[in-house]
């Protein structure tokens, strides 16, 4: 079974990429950056890495994130991540990353952004990683602020494909958003946006009709929904799941019992993907792992699952055949 899921082709649609600096890494890039942690040790890091929900992660995410200061820190952190994609034969990515989690730090958004763009370019040429990129607002930061990096962010147009949101849902609908949103599918861009992670059923609903999003990131309480499941299914929404960081957050208390195996039942597009998998314990084929076991997937619906994270991606229908 597991050599099964390591020689599926995959497309990884759900990744932050501040969400994948291992600790021995944040140590490293802190000794070079002189940026002081809070931690005496890699192991009393990873000690910490036991949240009891979405914010108690959000709090180290955006710690860690300091030790991104230099243009080098952000190749470093994307190449490892293709690295690690390619061996578990990832085929395609779409990275989020978190502009406003540099810029109000002091970190210009080229600096990131030429960063991770630069990895991204070796690790087609250089691994066969085909990759596009997706900034995310922080939902829990004001609309006006969104609207800055959105003007930020369009300076780069050609070489994005779509805009997100992410950071602390509860309290922050969708809706928030909607200019914003309004305005970056107006300049040609593509929409998602994580809802109904710890928001409930309505948040996915206000992510397809106000935001209109493309694909949603997460989507666990439209299983709450049945009108809303019937709706998933009926018009191919594709939901960018992560059972290891759901687990990891208390979105669910187990894996079996996972909303996944409801939707796949059900017709959804569902998709397996890692969020940010050195905070949660594993990468793509752990997670696909993970939900293999818990939920009893077959071979027959594993494969199911990676076909649809091709189905689902942003890319021109001739560059999915490519590369499938
Ligand atoms: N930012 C990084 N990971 C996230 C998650 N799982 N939910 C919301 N915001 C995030
Ligand atoms: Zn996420």
């Amino acid at each position: 079974m597991t050599d099964f899921i390591e020689g599926l082709p995959k497309a990884e649609l759900h990744l932050h990429i501040e969400g994948t600096i291992e600790p021995e890494t944040l140590f490293r890039l802190a000794a070079r950056n002189a940026v002081d942690l809070r931690y005496d040790s890699v192991e009393s890091l990873r000690a910490a890495y036991d949240f009891g929900n979405l914010q108690d992660f959000l709090d180290l995410y955006y710690q860690g994130m300091a030790v991104l200061q230099t243009e080098e820190d952000f190749y470093d952190v994307t190449w490892a991540y293709l690295e690690k994609a390619h061996a578990q034969n990832v085929l395609h990515a779409e990275i989020f990353f978190d502009p406003q989690g540099h810029t109000s730090r002091g970190v210009a958004f080229e600096t990131a952004f030429e960063g991770v763009w630069r990895a991204l370019e070796d690790g087609r040429e250089r691994l066969g990683v085909s990759s596009r990129l997706i900034p995310c607002f922080l939902r829990d930061r004001d609309a006006d602020e969104a609207k800055a990096a959105l003007e930020q962010a369009l300076h780069y147009r050609d070489r994005l494909i779509a805009v997100g949101l992410d950071s602390a849902e509860r309290g922050n609908p969708p809706v928030k958003f909607k200019e914003v949103f309004d305005r970056a599918r107006d300049a040609g861009l593509l929409t998602v946006a994580h809802a109904g992670e710890e928001g409930p059923a309505d948040y996915v609903r206000q992510a397809l009709d106000v935001l209109r999003v493309a694909r949603v990131d997460h989507g666990n309480h439209a299983a709450d929904d049945p009108a809303l499941m019937e709706r998933l299914a009926r018009e191919r929404v594709p939901l960018t799941m992560c059972p290891l960081s759901n687990l990891r957050l208390q979105v669910v208390a187990d894996l079996r019992n996972h909303p996944l195996r409801r939707m796949l039942d059900n017709g959804l597009l569902v998709t397996v993907n890692s969020d940010d998998p050195a905070y949660f314990g594993g990468y793509i084929n752990e997670n696909y792992r993970a939900v293999q076991k818990a939920l009893g997937l077959s071979n027959d619906e594993l494969a199911r699952i990676a076909r649809n994270s091709f189905h689902a991606a942003f890319l021109p229908e001739e560059e999915k055949r490519a590369l499938t």
